[in-house]
């Protein structure tokens, strides 16, 4: 082997991203990196814009979801509307880890904090990912988000962790019951919850884009 040639890592961190359509952008050395994540149909140019709303001068790496649900990407399986394939799911946190962990070799993203940032299915998917690895994501934004793995045994400790919940009071997909259970949990296993409710359903508004930035800022 030639003293240049790549180690064996470097050639998988860069097979896998080859492998796995994504959008990076550098964004300033000093600021965190954000993994925007899409829903339901979505592809990885949908947060775009929310990324530069949220943080302009931040890294952002913005993968797609690799399940597919009649031609629609989504991050995971489900069984129906609201009933996730707990298996399915801790799998795809496990390999969304996997992404991230080669995208800060491939990218030479050293130690800048990943901050996750999803919509609806996104936000799902960043959740289980927080609540099963916490060294890899321990912050997240989570728009329109519940409960990813409810009654999942989890015993990861999450007292680095921190999670803002925004959540419409009338969203049948992502129901409150399930948004506190979450909370709860995070916050039982240590982590800093923060909750901001507003009326209306799925989406993101204006409003939860600022209370974002404000919590990103803080
Ligand atoms: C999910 O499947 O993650 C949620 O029900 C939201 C969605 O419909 O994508």
């Amino acid at each position: 082997m030639s003293p240049n040639a790549n180690s064996g890592t470097e050639t998988d961190a860069a097979a896998l991203l080859a492998a796995w359509p994504h959008v990076y952008r550098e964004g300033a050395a000093e600021r965190p990196v954000l993994l925007m994540l899409h829903g339901t149909g979505g592809t990885e140019h949908d947060l775009l814009g929310l990324a530069d709303a949220l943080d302009p001068a931040a890294a952002v790496i913005a993968p797609r979801g690799r399940v597919t649900e009649n031609g629609m990407n989504r991050w995971f399986r489900r069984l129906a509307e609201g009933v996730f394939d707990l298996e399915d799911v801790e799998v795809r946190a496990d390999e969304l880890v996997g992404f991230v962990t080669a995208a800060r070799a491939q990218y030479g993203l050293g130690h800048r904090p990943v901050v996750a940032v999803g919509f609806s299915n996104g936000a799902n998917v960043a959740l289980a990912t927080a609540l099963r690895h916490p060294s890899t994501v321990a912050r997240v934004i989570a728009f329109s988000g519940m409960h990813p793995l409810p009654g999942r045994d989890a015993t990861a400790v999450l007292s680095g962790t921190s999670v803002l919940l925004l959540n419409g009071e009338s969203d049948p997909m992502a129901p409150l019951p399930s948004v506190d259970a979450l909370a709860a949990e995070l916050e039982q296993r240590g982590a800093r919850v923060r909750q901001v409710r507003r009326s209306g359903g799925h989406g993101v508004t204006e409003a939860d884009v600022y209370a974002a930035q404000g919590w990103l800022a803080s």
